[in-house]
C-alpha cells in the first residue's frame, strides 16, 4: 500500500500519480488534500509519514509546491527516511543506499513525465541491503533516538 498526500499546491500531480500508481497494479490509500483550497503541508506530511511510520503503508509519496516543506516534516517523524527527488537519479540512489521509505515531490519544479519517472524509480527500486548502507541507515536511526526523544 503507497500512501499518498499532498497541499493545495499539488492536488494535481497527487491525482496523476494515483492514477499511474493505480494502472501499475499498486494499492494507494489517499491521505488528502483534495482541493485548491489552501491548507497547511505540514498535516499532510504527517497523516503520510504516521501511516509509513505504522506499517499501515509500505511507502509514502508526498507532493507540495516545492517538496521541501514536505519532506522537513516527513522527516521529523520517527522511522521516516524521506527524500526529497527531482531527479530518477536520486530517486534510484535513495532507495538503494538510504531504503527511503517516503519520496516528496515538488509539483512546482519537476514536468508531469519527469514526476512519473521519478515515481516509478521510487516505488520499483529495491534497497540494496549492503551492510555499509545498513550500518549508515543504523547510525541515522540512533541519531534519532538521541534527538528525537
Ligand atoms: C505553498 O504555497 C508552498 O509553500 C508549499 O506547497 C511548499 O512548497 C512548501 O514547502
Amino acid at each position: 500500500m503507497i500512501a499518498l498526500g499532498c497541499d493545495h499546491a499539488a492536488v494535481k500531480l497527487k491525482n496523476t500519480i494515483k492514477e499511474h500508481l493505480t494502472k501499475l497494479g499498486y494499492e494507494v490509500e489517499d491521505f488528502g488534500c483534495h482541493t485548491d483550497q489552501s491548507v497547511d503541508y505540514s498535516d499532510y506530511a504527517l497523516k503520510v509519514a504516521e501511516a509509513v511510520a505504522s506499517g499501515s503503508c509500505d511507502k509514502g509519496i508526498l507532493i507540495c509546491g516545492t517538496g521541501i516543506g514536505m519532506s522537513i516534516a516527513a522527516n521529523k517523524v520517527k522511522g521516516i527516511r524521506c527524500a526529497h527527488c527531482s531527479d530518477t537519479f536520486s530517486a534510484k540512489a535513495t532507495r538503494q543506499h538510504n531504503d527511503a521509505n517516503v519520496l516528496a515531490l515538488g509539483e512546482r519544479v519537476v514536468g508531469t513525465g519527469l514526476a512519473l519517472e521519478i515515481v516509478d524509480c521510487f516505488v520499483g527500486t529495491p534497497f540494496s541491503g549492503d551492510e555499509r548502507h545498513v550500518r549508515r541507515i543504523n547510525k541515522i536511526s540512533a541519531i534519532e533516538e538521541e534527538y528525537f526523544k
